[in-house]
């Protein structure tokens, strides 16, 4: 599933959380230090520290947010994960705020201590989801299978468009192009016998079929393999036991147009 905050297809928010994550765990070491060795200047260091991990922070969320809400499979296990994942960085973020609120004199406090450590260990749990969330549901991963084509996706307007979502020239045999039309995220494809259209939603734990591989009629979740048949939408490998919807594709004058 690309990325929607991308540079050149890299995405950009685990290209920026290992400031916050770096800055937050450096903030805690030098307040420690300060302590130990009792070197004002240390104390000063991680006060500077937990700013920059801060603004840092604020500044990794927004293409944070924007996968979140537009890369993200909706109602999948994805989902949840990414939820849980958002809100304990975020509770890293107010207890470095919460930190700096209380800071005071030439040395750290215990209970400053014990305000950071909390941070650091939110914002280690929060970097441990955010690894499942790319090294398993594959989130911002561009996947690419042999003959597959670019990743193709776009938002089509029913009303406006009469639900066209694309013209016969487009994809190429075993090419999926993700449409968002009236809230729903549908997969057209190309396939040896022709034009067909189905949900992006695995009937698993909500995979997106968009990002999987499509041969002979059949598409392959990407998260644990199930299989479906894309012109009947029924199952035919599990895990999945439901089948999937499908949709009608007329093409008129070179044109594709969705029925429901
Ligand atoms: S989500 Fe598990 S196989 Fe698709």
């Amino acid at each position: 599933m690309r990325s929607k905050a991308n540079f050149k297809t890299h995405p950009i928010h685990p290209m920026l959380i290992g400031f916050p994550i770096s800055f937050f765990y450096g903030a805690l070491i030098f307040d420690v230090l300060s302590l130990v060795l009792n070197k004002p200047l240390f104390f000063s260091i991680a006060y500077v520290m937990s700013i920059c991990g801060i603004v840092s922070g604020l500044l990794a969320a927004i293409p944070g947010i924007v996968d979140y809400m537009y890369t993200v499979p909706p109602k999948s296990s994805a989902k949840k994960r990414a939820s849980k994942h958002g809100l304990i960085n975020s509770s890293a973020l107010l207890l470095f705020l919460i930190s700096i609120a209380v800071r005071s004199g030439e040395s750290p406090a215990y209970y400053l201590l014990i305000i950071e450590l909390a941070g650091v260990v939110c914002i280690t749990i929060g970097g441990w989801l955010g690894g499942t969330l790319v090294y398993r549901n594959q989130i911002g991963v561009d996947i690419r299978y042999a003959d597959a084509g670019k990743w193709k996706e776009v938002n089509a307007n029913p009303i406006l468009n009469n639900q066209e979502v694309g013209t016969i020239g487009e994809l190429m045999n075993n090419q999926m192009k993700l449409i968002h039309l009236d809230g729903k995220r549908i997969v057209l494809a190309r396939t040896q016998n022709g034009f067909v259209a189905f949900d992006d939603h695995c009937t698993h734990k909500g995979g997106s079929l968009a990002g999987g591989a499509l041969i002979c009629d059949t598409v392959q979740c990407p998260w644990h393999g199930s299989q479906f048949n894309v012109k009947t939408g029924e199952v035919t490998a599990g895990p999945a036991t439901k089948g999937i919807k499908t949709y009608k594709v007329e093409i008129k004058d070179g044109k594709l147009f969705l029925q429901s």
